[in-house]
């Protein structure tokens, strides 16, 4: 049974942010993310010049994880790319890799690139307004394919638990490039 009593917090429309500052984001620089890009070399030579900031979360972790409450929070990608890569999120599946999570488009443009063990791949285009559904099975992973912020407000069960060594290890099969100015799917060549 959880024990978690009724609150309120605030997450800016279109921000993302906790203006309230209850709750602070978790930031992840391109020097924490120079192996998930393709072009590791180019993503090395920015963490070294500027060091760019890739995305931003706020995540509720003090949530208890056993009880199978919910978790949300929002996920702020900013633009930019590592050479003809979008910048993105880690990506992750869930420790219960049946467990789901909802996303919530609030501002910017992108996508979400899912993938399932079996190698099934999903690109979901997401605008304001969009809502999406990420069923088990799929490692998620947002990906930030105009030049604003990409904020979206996400939720799932407080259990599911984040597998991101996977991913590491093995990366996605899929890489969302701009080829001429269009997000595409390509063969990831470093996939193993
Ligand atoms: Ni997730």
């Amino acid at each position: 049974m959880s024990d978690v009593k009724p609150f309120v917090l605030d997450f800016n429309l279109l921000t993302g942010r906790c203006d309230s500052g209850k709750v602070q984001p978790t930031a992840r620089y391109m020097k924490d993310l120079v192996k998930v890009f393709a072009d590791s070399a180019v993503a090395e030579a920015m963490a070294a010049e500027k060091n760019p900031l890739v995305y931003e979360f706020y995540e509720l972790n003090f949530i208890p994880e056993e009880s199978g409450d919910l978790r949300f929070g929002t996920t702020i990608i900013h633009p930019g790319k590592v050479a003809d890569e979008y910048f993105l999120t880690k990506g992750h599946f869930h420790t219960i890799l049946e467990a789901a999570e909802v996303y919530y488009c609030l501002a910017g443009e992108g996508a979400m690139l899912m993938e399932t063990p079996e190698g099934e791949t999903t690109l979901c285009p997401l605008k304001p307004g969009d809502s999406l559904y990420v069923p088990g099975r799929n490692a998620h992973r947002s990906v930030n394919t105009g030049d604003k912020p990409l904020v979206m407000f996400f939720a799932f069960r407080s259990d599911a638990g984040h597998d991101y060594g996977t991913i590491e290890q093995k990366g996605y099969r899929k890489l969302v490039l701009d080829v001429n100015g269009v997000p595409t799917l390509v063969d990831n060549p470093k996939w193993k």
